[in-house]
């Protein structure tokens, strides 16, 4: 059995709690590793690490910094197929899938790899003569990132990749559930060229090296993807710094009278059970005219039914495990909520027994969109339906919960699609297509209690710097804006 190291200042040690903890398949129970319990002392180690780095590699010019990112990217693209067996085997997910998520990865990174030679400011005009006025783009300082299991290369990569092209240093705290899809990650980008200390890597616990990493106070940035609960506690916590928090969501997926029904029901399957439901923007409700209810309860439980649960890697499998016993038990409470709510199941409902964490693809309907079913964010593999008389409706049902993330209508009907756009409350919108499936330029975010700020594309370059406006005078007299001489 392996025992993995932390990274710190470019070397790989041991934390000094001298404790360390597994990380498991899930789909077999195996053991794949353990690993170092960070704590408050590997937090402040990494951050001065990273402090240390912090001149230098902002100092270096952004299109050098570029190389290095296409570097990474080009070692990513040669590792793609054993990172991706290694995301199917720690996370859980479908091969194809986990292909998927180190795509994403090297997408980004290629991406910022060019922003390097943009990083644009903007230039404009001054009220007064003989003066020039533009802004620039300076780093944060050192930026704290908290990753989730869900997308364990993927989103590192989503953050760190424009933490690195816009000179920032970096600490790393990943989800516990996926440690070795981080450390794999990181040996990589050592190997691009990083410089010790501009990135480092401490795993561990959410309190013991999450938590310190947020109050540090040389830490000036912290962006977090995660629950809820865990961002209003960073909020709490973190004091003044730059904060990007992608939380959860309850997205849905509009489905009128007039659509195309198997593309609509292809998009629920994808968007509901992808993942096993485990993705933020998973589409755990469908809001169906009523119209149409009957005939697509029916094709979509057809569908479900023929799903098929078992091990990520193996390539007849649509549906895989969740990520642990916990994702287990919280997907069979909120079973048990509503069929108490007086939902009624129609698919699923139970996980399978014996080894692994399956838990079968469940469809409930006639949900009501104040069931806590249809409010409450499950992240596994329950897909809820909702009947509504028209698309004024199914937008007052879509905007009934907390969150706003991902969204998504399917229609024939150019009106009700532009009518969805402007009146979903969402970071998202697709137009007959599922709400899974962001691309690497576009922003990527939510409204409401989803978060704040917008990762990827050039907002995720915002994310990650702070503008600076520079008034150059050169009238060589003092000259006094805001004065008002009459
Ligand atoms: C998440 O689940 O935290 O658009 C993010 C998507 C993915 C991102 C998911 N690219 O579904």
């Amino acid at each position: 059995m392996t025992t993995y190291k932390i990274l710190i200042g470019g070397k790989w040690v041991s934390s000094g709690s001298g404790e360390t903890f597994p990380s498991l398949n899930p789909a077999t129970e195996q053991i794949l590793g353990r690993f170092q319990s960070g704590d408050q002392n590997d937090i402040n180690l990494a951050v001065s690490a990273a402090e240390q780095a912090f001149d230098e590699w902002n100092s270096l010019p952004a299109p050098k910094r570029g190389q290095i990112l296409l570097r990474a990217a080009s070692l990513l693209k040669e590792s793609k197929e054993a990172l991706a067996k290694l995301v199917s085997t720690e996370m859980g997910k479908v091969l194809p899938e986990a292909r998927g998520d180190v795509q994403e990865a090297i997408d980004i990174t290629e991406y910022m790899a060019g922003e390097g030679r943009r990083l644009f400011g903007h230039t404009t005009s001054s009220e007064l003569r003989d003066k020039f006025c533009m802004t620039i783009r300076r780093p944060i300082g050192v930026c704290g990132l908290i990753t989730p299991w869900n997308f364990p290369i993927a989103i590192p990569a989503w953050k760190l990749m424009p933490a690195l092209i816009c000179g920032n240093t970096v600490v790393l705290k990943p989800a516990s559930d996926t440690p070795l899809c981080a450390i794999k990650f990181l040996e990589i980008l050592q190997k691009a060229g990083l410089p010790p200390g501009v990135l480092n890597l401490v795993t561990g616990s959410g309190e013991q090296a999450g938590l310190p990493l947020v109050k540090h106070k040389s830490v000036r940035c912290i962006s977090f993807t995660g629950s809820r609960d865990t961002g209003l506690q960073i909020t709490k916590e973190a004091g003044i710094k730059k904060i990007g928090l992608e939380l959860g969501g309850k997205n849905g997926i509009i489905v009128l009278e007039d659509a195309d029904l198997n593309l609509a029901i292809d998009g629920v399957i994808w968007g509901g059970y992808g993942t096993t439901g485990q993705r933020c923007t998973a589409a755990s409700r469908v809001i169906v005219q009523q119209s149409i209810k009957e005939r697509f309860e029916k094709l979509l439980s057809q569908k479900v039914s023929k799903l098929r649960l078992g091990s990520g890697l193996d390539p007849k499998t649509d549906v895989g495990p969740l990520i642990n016993k916990k994702a287990i038990e919280k997907t069979q409470a909120y079973v048990d909520i509503g069929q108490k709510e007086g939902a009624k199941l129609l698919y699923g409902g139970n996980p399978l027994k014996g080894k692994g964490f399956f838990h079968h693809p469940t469809l409930f309907t006639n949900v009501t969109y104040d069931m806590r079913i249809a409010q409450e964010e499950i992240f596994g593999p329950v897909v809820c339906i909702i009947s509504v008389k028209d698309l004024a409706e199914a937008i007052e049902a879509i905007n009934s919960v907390e969150y706003g993330l991902s969204s998504s209508i399917y229609t024939s009907s150019i009106r009700s699609a532009f009518k969805a756009i402007e009146g979903i409350e969402a970071g998202l919108t697709y137009v007959n297509s599922s709400t899974i499936g962001s691309e690497a330029h576009l922003p990527f975010g939510g409204v409401k209690q989803t978060g704040s700020g917008r990762e990827a594309g050039i907002l995720g370059i915002d994310e990650f710097s702070e503008t600076k406006t520079v008034y150059f005078d050169y009238s060589g007299k003092l000259q006094k804006a805001q004065i008002d001489t009459g």
